[in-house]
């Protein structure tokens, strides 16, 4: 392998990338809780799928209050995961299937059980007390009016030391203070040795939240309500910018690893707040997620204007990076609107997905249509839907566990399941749509082979065709010596497409054709909710 630069054309730029939410996917020792070994005997399904890589959501050592995402030591694998060998062997057995693997990393805080927190808050001169963002109350109240994004004020009172320190989510997940001078290379340490160990990049979790305002301003107050704020001061400050330039340095000492950000905005999918994190030359992070295709309404108009506007805000060498969903998200398929045509839907988002510029992530079950799950208030576990419900019921039925086959629980373990699956596993599973070539799994497959024969497809410009308001979104994707055309019918209703003069179509996988179809075409009828991909021929 040859050191890493932002010109090579590398893995992350034409890989496909897939999401695994570790507690869910599958397990192995029947505790109901997915793990490493559980990774491992999918390796295979994997494979098959075509996918290059996998980002795992947090398995460090856990006191699981945000299921991995509040870390009490970020050098061990939690023992719900498994262990240390147990994560070396994966990543052996992964690396030699071609699959690399992205670890999630959690740099804007940690859980109030680390080591480094429990120092911190021991006295007010501990060495490692600027570790943490520390304040004084203001006459009894909290330093500010900052407010946590899980409700409530961000600043909790130490009874100790009396003072407060700053929560960007719960309590138990402090936020550390990256304007400190020891701690960023400290915490680098933690990511070296994961990079040492061989793991290919990370996803950094809210990653442009990590540096609040030097002054601790008060962030502007949004219809006079305390509880929604403009988080000008707690989101996006440069520091964050310096903090990701520091990483990518670290990354660019090994080869071939990747960053993505997760750069979640108010409103989302503000692509140009996303795109300050990204490269410009060597000195951002490779790739950022900004939610605009998550959020975007179901209209071919609306998929177009994220899509342009996304990749209008992109640095010169940005590298842009696509997704539907995610563990904190509904399901994609769900939030296709009026609850009609949703699995033809999901085929066009998966078409949009696989056939547009830049690298696509595909979270666990999407790939099979996982509806969300509806989850029994006794049942719940994220701590979001126990604090919320039943305003919001939580995260928890994005994050029900994979259904592979139609043995109990799915396939998915021999014991109680952490979360209960959703009611359709027998109909909707692994197994089941392996055996249907019209599944969206085999969509998924196919589009995934397609993506890889085509070097306009992974890398490819983009070159829209109109803008979607009548419905359809058509684009080339072009390099010169090849051009494909991606035709996809967001509407219920039959459309007629023509191309440009002296162009010809011929059609090389549809939602809506059998291959004896595949003709030759210059004008043609396009299906409802037809997603199609065609060779151009001048
Ligand atoms: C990110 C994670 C989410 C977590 C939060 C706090 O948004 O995706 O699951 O709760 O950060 O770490």
């Amino acid at each position: 392998m040859t050191k890493n630069n932002s010109e090579k054309w590398t893995w992350w730029k034409h890989g496909v990338i897939y999401h695994i939410y570790p507690r869910s996917f599958q397990d192995s020792n029947g505790d109901g809780i997915g793990d490493i070994r559980g990774i491992i005997r999918r390796l295979g399904y994997l494979k098959e799928l075509g996918i290059d890589g996998i980002w795992i959501s947090p398995m460090y050592a856990s006191p699981m209050i945000d299921f991995g995402y509040d870390v009490s030591d970020y050098r061990q694998i939690d023992p719900a995961s498994g262990t240390m060998e147990d994560f070396t062997e994966l990543l052996q057995k992964a690396h030699e299937a071609g699959i690399r693997v992205i670890l999630d990393m959690i740099l804007n805080h940690t859980s109030s059980m680390h080591p480094w927190f429990i120092e911190s808050s021991s006295s007010l001169t501990n060495a490692k007390r600027n570790w943490y963002i520390w304040k004084e109350g203001v006459m009894g109240h909290p330093p500010n009016n900052w407010k946590s994004a899980v409700g409530g004020s961000a600043w909790k009172l130490d009874e100790k030391t009396g003072q407060y320190y700053l929560h960007s989510f719960f309590e138990e997940q402090p936020d550390l203070n990256w304007r400190d001078a020891e701690l960023p290379g400290v915490f680098f340490e933690e990511m070296k040795f994961w990079l040492d160990l061989g793991v290919d990049g990370f996803r950094l979790d809210v990653i442009n939240l990590i540096a609040k305002d030097k002054k601790f301003r008060n962030n502007p107050v949004l219809l006079g309500i305390p509880a929604l704020q403009k988080h000008i001061y707690t989101r996006n400050r440069k520091r964050s910018v310096t903090v990701v330039t520091q990483i990518r340095e670290l990354l660019d000492r090994y080869d071939d690893r990747v960053s993505v950000g997760e750069i979640y905005t108010n409103p989302p999918g503000d692509a140009k707040s996303a795109a300050r994190y990204l490269a410009k030359g060597t000195n951002g992070i490779h790739l950022a997620f900004d939610f605009s295709l998550i959020f975007s309404r179901w209209n071919a108009h609306a998929y177009f204007t994220s899509i342009k506007t996304w990749y209008d805000s992109l640095p010169e060498e940005g590298w842009p990076c696509n997704v539907l969903s995610n563990h904190d998200l509904l399901r994609s398929i769900d939030r296709f609107p009026w609850r009609t045509n949703r699995e033809e839907k999901a085929k066009v988002a998966a078409t949009l997905l696989l056939t547009l510029k830049g690298t696509p992530f595909i979270y666990y079950g999407e790939e099979i249509g996982m509806h969300n799950t509806h989850i029994p208030k006794s049942q719940i576990r994220d701590p979001l839907g126990k604090k919320f419900w039943p305003l919001f019921n939580g995260r928890d039925s994005a994050r029900t566990p994979m259904q592979w086959n139609r043995e109990p629980n799915g396939g998915f373990t021999t014991g109680l399941p952490w979360l209960p699956l959703n009611k359709d596993k027998h109909s909707r599973n692994v197994r089941q749509q392996e055996g249907e070539p019209d599944s969206l799994l085999n969509l998924y497959r196919n589009l995934i082979k397609l993506r890889k024969s085509s070097q306009s497809l992974q890398h490819g410009s983009w070159l829209p065709l109109n803008n979607g308001k009548d419905g359809i979104l058509a684009y080339f994707r072009n390099t010169g010596h090849e051009r494909v055309l991606v035709i996809l019918n967001f509407t219920g209703r039959q459309k007629s497409f023509t191309l440009p003069e002296h162009l010809y179509g011929k059609v090389l996988m549809s939602t809506h054709r059998t291959p004896e179809e595949y003709s030759y075409f210059q004008k043609m009828q396009i299906s409802p909710y037809e997603a199609t991909v065609c060779m151009v021929i001048e």
